[in-house]
Order: structure tokens, then sequence, then C-alpha cells
């Protein structure tokens, strides 16, 4: 699916993160499998991530970041009407972590649902509040992205327990005066599942129903890097940009390897680059929310900046999304 933006402009107007508090370096991941820091920097450029305690769920991770969003935003959360909540890991099944979180944040009005794309999920979840937003069907979106990988991580297999944190943010997305998303390019292969999957989670009978990430890593880096330039490269077509038009790119924290490969692919220098993968490992649905946080932190995004985002992961899905930034409520003219 690939479009551009029509004529009503939506942009972002709050956004915010939050991270469990336990930090895991590699060291203390080398004392529970067999592996070294020096394999995971070398490998996958990953330093340390964050660890949910036993009894934090995702939607207790994920509320500091939406009510952070909330207040950036300058907005009531009953005045929200659409909540979508991008992540593999929810509380439960059901009720969905949506409902859950509009119930706390007090959004009595809101529509809520869970959404499920893998790493691209919050990718997914903009886009899908783009189309409510920008169609008249919602007027103030509030999407979040998280997971707690940790909970559904074999602990046991190095191969892929090094390479995920849990974290989650938010943002609050609405009409906006100025600047917007531009266009969106979201796609899925069914017929590459099996090489990232989580058997046992659902309806399907498994041999194996520990409900445990299971990836083959080399099948997952290769589509990853094949997604993540074609992806990037058909949404700047779109809309009639070019990479060198493009301030702030924000890729799926994944890998280090994965980023740098991406970025020389469309020509996009380190300066514009963020990575956050050393700090944070791959948080999923969190990694762009994160990064896109970051960015600001670090005084990369201003009122106008052209921003690329791709993601992709579990489906296999990938998306990208390009959002000409805009300055908070000033831009929403409320
Ligand atoms: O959002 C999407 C989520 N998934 C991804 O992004 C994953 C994409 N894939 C990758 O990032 C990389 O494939 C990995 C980081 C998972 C693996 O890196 P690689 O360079 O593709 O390594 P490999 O799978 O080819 O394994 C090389 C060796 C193997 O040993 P042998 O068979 O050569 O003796 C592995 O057993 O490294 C071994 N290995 C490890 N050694 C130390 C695998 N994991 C580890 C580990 N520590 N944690």
């Amino acid at each position: 699916m690939i479009g551009s933006a029509g004529a009503r402009r939506i942009g972002i107007t709050g956004l915010g993160v939050n991270v469990p508090e336990r930090v895991l370096t590699n060291d203390d991941l080398a004392q529970i499998v067999d592996t070294s820091d020096e394999w995971i920097v070398e490998r996958t450029g990953i330093r340390e991530r964050r660890i949910a305690r036993d009894d934090e769920a995702l939607t207790d991770v994920a509320l500091p970041a939406a009510r952070a969003a909330l207040a950036e935003a300058a907005l009531a959360p009953a005045d929200v009407d659409l909540l979508i909540c991008a992540t593999v890991t929810p509380d439960m099944m059901f009720p969905t972590s949506s409902a859950l979180l509009a119930d706390t944040l007090g959004m009595p009005r809101a529509a809520a649902y869970d959404l499920l794309a893998g790493c691209t999920g919050f990718v997914y979840a903009i886009a899908q509040a783009y189309g409510m937003l920008a169609s008249g069907l919602a007027h103030r979106a509030l999407v979040v992205g998280g997971d707690v990988l940790s909970k559904i991580l074999d602990w046991e297999d190095r191969s892929t327990l090094v390479l995920f944190g849990d974290g989650a943010g938010a943002v609050v997305m609405e009409p906006v005066q100025r600047g917007g998303f531009l266009g969106f390019e979201l796609g899925a292969d069914g017929g590459g599942g099996d090489h990232l999957r989580l058997p046992g989670s659902g309806s399907r009978r498994f041999d194996d129903p520990e409900g445990l990430v299971k990836m083959n890593g080399r099948e997952v880096f290769k589509f990853a890097t094949r997604v993540m330039v074609s992806s990037a490269a058909a949404v700047l077509e779109q809309c009639d940009k070019t990479m060198d038009e493009v301030d702030v790119y924000v890729p799926h924290q994944a890998n280090k390897r994965i980023i740098d490969y991406a970025a020389g692919k469309l020509g996009v220098d380190s300066e514009r680059t963020v990575v956050n993968v050393d700090r944070f490992g791959n948080t999923s649905s969190g990694s762009i929310p994160l990064a896109l946080a970051d960015a600001r932190a670090d005084g990369r995004l201003h009122d106008g900046s052209l921003v690329l985002m791709t993601g992709m992961g579990a489906g296999l899905t990938w998306g990208s999304a390009l959002l000409e930034w805009t300055d908070a409520t000033a831009a929403a003219g409320r």
C-alpha cells in the first residue's frame, strides 16, 4: 500500500516515551547465555537494553509515555476519540491494551484497538490514525507503540535474547495548520513469516507450545536490508522528495549493521541518521518513537524538518512514513 497525503494536514502534536528502569548490559547477558560483549557489539551495535520487572506489563510501560504525549499536546484525554496501541506483547489478548489504556487515561469517547504488525506496528498505526483523521472519522488520536519482548523471549537462546529490549512511545496526532504527514508505504510478506514467529501464541496448535520467539536471524537480516531501502525509496518517490531533502532519518532500531547498510544504500550520512540501538536494543513497536524522541532531545527536530521513518519486522512486514515535523500545539492552532 502506498499513498501521499491529501489536502488535509495531519501531524504529530505530542510525543512521549518511557522505558523500564532496569538496565541489562551485554556482560549481564554473558552470565546467562554463552555470549560476550564483544560479539554483541560487533554483530549488532547493542551495548545495553531495558528490561521490565516481573510485575510490569505492556500498559505499565506505555502509560507514562501516553501521559507525556498528551501533556505535550496540551490535550485533555477526554478529547481523544481514537487510541491505537501497536504491540505484539499486550497485557493479554483481551481486554485489549488499548482499551485498558483508554480507561486508565480517561477517554470515554475513544475507539480503542490493538494493532499487530510486528516491529512495524508503530508505522502501521500512524498510517491508520492518519487515514481516520484525514477522513474526518476521528479528530484526535493517541497512537501508542510499545513492547515488552523480554516476556516472550527464550532466555536460553542467545541468538534472540541479546537483540531485544523493552520500551514504549506514544504520539498525539491531529489536524495541523502546517507540515504534517506527506505519505506512507506499507507492505507484508506472510511467505517469509516463518523466519520470525511466536508459535503457540494463537489458535494454531504447535508441537512446541511454549510461546517463545523463534527467529532465523540470517533470513530476517536479508529481508531487512532489502525492505529498509525499497520502502524508504518508494515513499520518497511517491511524495516527490529525494533523500537529500530528508533532515532526519529514523530507521527501526534492530541492528546497527542493518541501519548502516540501509543508510549507505539510501545515501544518508550519519549526522542525519538516528541511532539508539546501542542503549535500548530492538524495542519492536517502541523503537521508532524512542528514536524520534532521541532525535528531538539532541536538537535535531525542528519546525519544518523532513523526517523519514522506516520499520520492518515480524509478518514479515515493513513500512515507511514521511513527515514534515511541526512544533507541537502552535501548529494545531487550538
Ligand atoms: O525487527 C526484526 C528483528 N530481527 C532482526 O532484526 C534480526 C536480523 N538478524 C540479525 O541481526 C543477525 O542475523 C544476528 C545479529 C541475529 C546474527 O548475526 P549474524 O552475523 O547473522 O550471525 P550468524 O547468525 O551468522 O551466527 C554466526 C555465529 C554462529 O556460530 P557458528 O555457527 O558460526 O559457530 C552463531 O551460533 O554466531 C553465533 N551466535 C552467537 N555467538 C555469541 C549467535 N548468537 C550469538 C551470541 N553470542 N549472542
